[in-house]
């Protein structure tokens, strides 16, 4: 499955998705990087590392639809079948994702469905929440909804600061994001309502990772 992954900065879980994939049984091939940012960090991490990129700045196209009908190009160009969004800083708008339907998925650095949008860490230690962690989930029309795919949780400790529970959160991220994508692109996941299914019906608690505390 020639997969592409969006970035807009570092690209640390596009890093993870690429070391997962270098395994030949891998059902995914990273066949590109994409940013909306040309001077993206991610960018140049990949094209160090021989993976195809594309930059295809948002600044220069007039409006949102133009820059995703550029986006989708480039994707046919490349025989992109499936994105990864991993720390993609631009909303979709309905028409992209529609084109995409089922073939794109998000990383969010919250348990879903708490704390969709932005600062979730510092919003998560406001709230006093014990138990925080990471979703990944298929992409749909609305922000940080669409059915979840795997989440991981990590526990909140009194001496947290949002930096510090951000790094335990993204520590699990590049855990969650290479283990969910293998298991969409190993074609072991249905789709019912806004649930995720075992292909046969039946799926132990391999969506969910809880690292010891
Ligand atoms: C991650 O926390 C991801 O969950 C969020 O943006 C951040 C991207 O980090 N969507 P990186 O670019 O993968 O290092």
């Amino acid at each position: 499955m020639r997969t592409a992954v969006l970035v807009s900065g570092r690209g640390s879980n596009m890093q993870a998705l690429v070391a997962d994939a270098r395994d030949p049984t891998h059902p995914a091939d990273i066949a590109l990087v994409a940013s909306n940012d040309p001077s993206a960090e991610g960018l140049k991490w990949a094209k160090q590392n021989g993976i195809a990129v594309a930059g295809v700045d948002h600044r220069i196209h007039a409006s949102r639809e133009d820059f995703e009908r550029a986006l989708h190009l480039t994707l046919g160009l490349h025989r992109i079948e499936f994105i990864c969004l991993a720390g993609f800083m631009r909303l979709l708008t309905p028409w992209f994702v529609n084109q995409w339907s089922g073939r794109i998925i998000n990383i969010h650095p919250a348990l879903l469905p708490s704390y969709r949008g932005l600062q979730t860490h510092a919003r998560a230690l406001a709230d006093g929440v014990k138990i925080h962690g990471c979703t990944v989930h298929y992409v749909v029309p609305a922000m940080d909804e669409g059915p979840i795919i795997a989440q991981a949780a990590v526990p909140v400790l009194d001496a947290d600061t949002p930096t510090t529970l951000g790094a335990r959160v993204l520590a699990q991220e590049h855990l969650l994001y290479p283990h969910a994508l293998r298991l969409v692109a190993g074609g072991g996941l249905r789709i019912e309502g806004n649930r995720t299914l075992g292909a046969r019906g039946a799926r132990d608690t391999d969506d969910l990772v809880v690292p010891p505390l």
